[in-house]
């Protein structure tokens, strides 16, 4: 078979670029009989030149300078592995302006920056791909954009945080509190010294931006995604959901009929019955719905050295495959709609209520009252145990929109019977 050598830069040679650098040396003789192509690592770019000498055995490779990359001609395929937004923004960009495809991990920049990326991509003809942005190991773009292109999705949610969805098995599994199971993450490894981007949030957000955009072809962006997190969830909360025959998850929630997008993250209860709720540990996982497929669940390793690595040189491969036969740049952006998004306010849920009020003749009806006067309709509302003078209430509403269920809450926390509003859950279905 021919065999052609095509030079490739690592950029990056932290935990997913380590594993890249290893993941390419161990698929050496494999790839001329996948792809006709062999992949040369001809550089590696990192602010600390000796760590990465001694990491790799391969001083020589190993720089400092990015214009030693971008000025090789023989060097075709940049793969950034440093995360963060600058350099790595103008890096890429320059990369594709000299006509290098490029491979990312960068979810905070794909995030912020995926039109316009592509964008020079689509002028230059180079491939632009980031398989490992969202849950790492998990084959998600690739299928969203080509396996599945042949559906209207409506749906595309999913747990895109290992982090938090450790804490919450936690938690489940072990009766543990927030910040217990946050201290056993952070032992682990699990959790990043400062997790504010993970237990807020922010980080599935990121996912959720660039998972919506490609599922209903319009561009979704970071800001767009309204962000919940998980620090006011209680050992408490997760025992009303198992009773309740559901368990608590990180959401990430992308749905489009349509007309409009609603994007958000959010803690929610998802029943036992529904895939993602056997989704445990710092496993990811991404439920997708469409008109043509039915439902369909992708599930594995969202994050970690060689998990993520396989995400990255898979899009390596797909690059070295257009190469070798002269078709780069064969799939481009594909947010070709101008769909806006759905104010929270108008976006529609069931919800769980926990508020602890006084035990006293009437209190019910007022709960009752101030949901009916916002057009919030109760499924069920149950009286709990009784906490000293208090009687814990729990409310499950039916599907309503967000604005009026937050003022009817509002109210209620305002009432002088109220003590205290314990949580506000959504609850995953009709
Ligand atoms: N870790 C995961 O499991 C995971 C999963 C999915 C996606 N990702 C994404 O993958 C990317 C890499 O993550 P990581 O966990 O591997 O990061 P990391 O362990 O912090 O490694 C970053 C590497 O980039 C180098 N670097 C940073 N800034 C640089 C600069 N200005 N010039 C040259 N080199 C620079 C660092 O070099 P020095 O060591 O010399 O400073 C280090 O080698 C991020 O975008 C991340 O979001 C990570």
């Amino acid at each position: 078979m021919e065999n052609r050598t095509i030079g490739v830069a690592i950029l990056g040679l932290g935990t997913v670029g380590l594993g890249t650098w290893k993941v390419l040396n161990a698929q050496k003789d494999e790839m001329v009989h996948k792809l006709g192509a062999t992949a040369e690592v001809k550089k590696i770019l990192v602010r600390n030149v000796a760590k990465a000498a001694e990491r790799t055995g391969h001083p020589e490779l190993i720089t400092n300078d990015w214009q030693e990359i971008l000025n090789d001609p023989s060097i075709e395929i940049v793969i950034e592995l440093m995360g963060g937004i600058e350099p790595a923004r103008t890096y890429i960009g320059e990369a594709l302006a000299a006509g290098k495809h490029v491979v990312t991990a960068n979810k905070d920049l794909i995030a912020s920056d995926h039109g316009h990326l592509m964008e020079v991509a689509k002028q230059h003809g180079c491939d632009l791909m980031f398989e490992a942005a969202v849950a790492g190991a998990i084959p998600v773009i690739t299928p969203l954009k080509q396996s599945l292109a042949a559906n209207h999705l409506t749906e595309v949610m999913g747990i895109v945080n290992g982090t938090t969805n450790f804490i919450l098995t936690k938690m489940a599994q072990e009766g543990m509190e927030f910040s217990e199971a946050l201290a056993l993450a952070t032992e682990l490894g699990y959790a990043e010294a400062d997790p504010t981007a993970d237990v807020e949030g922010l980080d599935a957000a990121r996912k959720v931006a660039i998972l919506a955009s490609i599922a209903f072809n319009s561009r979704v962006s970071f800001e767009d995604v309204s962000t919940e997190g998980i620090t006011g969830i209680t050992a408490n909360d997760i025992r009303y959901a198992k009773e309740m025959g559901c368990c608590i998850k990180l959401i990430g929630m992308a749905h489009s009929e349509g007309e409009g997008i609603e994007a958000y993250v959010a803690p929610m209860l998802i029943p036992l019955g529904h895939p993602l709720s056997t989704v445990n540990d710092s496993y990811n996982a991404v439920f997708v719905r469409g008109d043509a497929v039915d439902n369909a669940m992708f599930l594995g390793r969202g994050a970690g050295e060689l998990p993520t690595a396989s995400a990255v040189a898979g899009d390596v491969f797909e690059v070295m495959r257009n190469l070798v036969h002269g078709c780069c740049g064969r799939v481009s952006c594909t947010c070709y709609k101008e769909l806006p998004i759905v104010p929270m306010e108008e976006v529609r849920s069931r919800y769980f209520l926990r508020v602890l009020v006084e035990d006293k003749i009437g209190v019910l009806a007022m709960i009752a009252n101030e949901f009916a006067g916002h057009r919030v309709s109760v499924q069920q509302m149950i009286q709990k145990e009784r906490i000293n003078d208090c009687a814990e209430i729990v409310v499950i509403t039916d599907r309503v929109c967000e604005g009026d269920f937050k003022k009817a809450v509002h109210c209620i926390a305002e009432k002088p019977n109220t003590r205290k509003v314990e949580a506000v859950i959504r609850v995953y279905g009709e």
